[in-house]
């Protein structure tokens, strides 16, 4: 298991399941079970995705060892503030029947709500409650924000990240300060994976299109959390491990940036707009 060691020390696997989406008990269960048979070792969820019963449930129904698996989620954005995010965080524990969570993340930076929320995370990476403290779609501006107020900086950035929006500024920031990233929407919801160009050039090496576009990320150095509830592209997403991507299909790849956001742009005044009923 291909591991990367974060700004604390603590060793994340660079490959896990994203979640989002799962809200059917059996398709979740089956799909974080067949996962970790493969031998993922990280789970995505978040309380926005309804799920973390289920998530909870896989975990403690597989053989493997709790503390084998790093699983993230994440604090919602109606219940930010500080006393409500460590309220969130017992409910989430409780859900997913855990005593303590490998990483807890801002989900979105809500405006005037953020910092607070992040004041808390600290305080139950203090507690030993959580391993890794972090954020997720925060920008330049949010990462500058925090700066001012926290005692201890982020440690993962959770960010929409694939060919189509590459990131490239965001990452270099997250990275000259040690903060590693997280991609979501790795596989950009899916939306990329008939581009005729991008199936040509993983035939070359008996590859599908989804596995050298996940192997694209790993050498750019990003944590990835692709979803499926199929299980043989479980599978096939986590067999990225034994190729490597020539330099001029890097080069191509890299022109397929074109600022092709699939979520909220936390940068934009009005984005809590986006989540309205949610
Ligand atoms: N922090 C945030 O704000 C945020 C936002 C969105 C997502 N996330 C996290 O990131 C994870 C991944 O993002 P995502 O779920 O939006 O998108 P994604 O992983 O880029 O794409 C998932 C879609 O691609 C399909 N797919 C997966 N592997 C495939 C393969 N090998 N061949 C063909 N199709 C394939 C899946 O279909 P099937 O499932 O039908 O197989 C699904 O429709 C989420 O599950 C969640 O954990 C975080």
């Amino acid at each position: 298991m291909l591991t990367q060691t974060l700004s604390n020390g603590v060793k994340m696997p660079k490959v896990g399941l994203g979640v989002y989406k799962m809200t059917d008990e059996a398709e979740a269960i089956e799909a974080i079970t067949t996962a970790l048979e493969v031998g993922y070792r990280a789970i995505d969820t978040a309380t926005l995705y309804a799920n973390e019963k289920e998530v909870g449930k896989a975990i403690k129904a597989s053989s493997v060892p709790r503390e084998d698996i790093f699983i993230t989620t994440k604090v919602w954005n109606t219940d930010q503030g500080y006393n409500e995010t460590l309220r969130a965080f017992e409910k989430s524990l409780e859900l997913l029947e855990l005593d303590y969570l490998d990483s807890y993340l801002v989900h979105w930076p809500v405006p005037g709500k953020y910092a607070d929320t992040y004041k808390a995370i600290e305080r139950l990476y203090e507690e030993k409650l959580i391993r890794v403290p972090g954020v997720s779609n925060h920008h330049e501006e949010h990462l500058l924000e925090l700066e001012k107020t926290a005692n201890i900086k982020p440690v993962i950035n959770q960010i929409e990240c694939h060919p189509r929006l590459q990131q490239n500024e965001l990452i270099a920031f997250c990275k000259a300060r040690d903060i590693a990233v997280t991609a979501w929407g790795p596989l950009s919801r899916g939306r990329i994976l008939s581009d005729e160009a991008l199936i040509k050039m993983a035939q070359k090496y008996n590859k599908t299109a989804a596995q050298l576009i996940l192997r694209w990320h790993l050498e750019r150095d990003t944590i990835i959390i692709p979803k499926s509830v199929t299980p043989s592209r479980i599978k096939e997403n986590f067999d990225v491990f034994d190729f490597e991507l020539e330099k001029e299909d890097m080069e191509q790849i890299a022109l397929y940036d074109s600022n092709g956001r699939t979520g909220a742009n936390s940068s934009e005044p009005d984005f809590m707009s986006h989540f309205e009923g949610m």
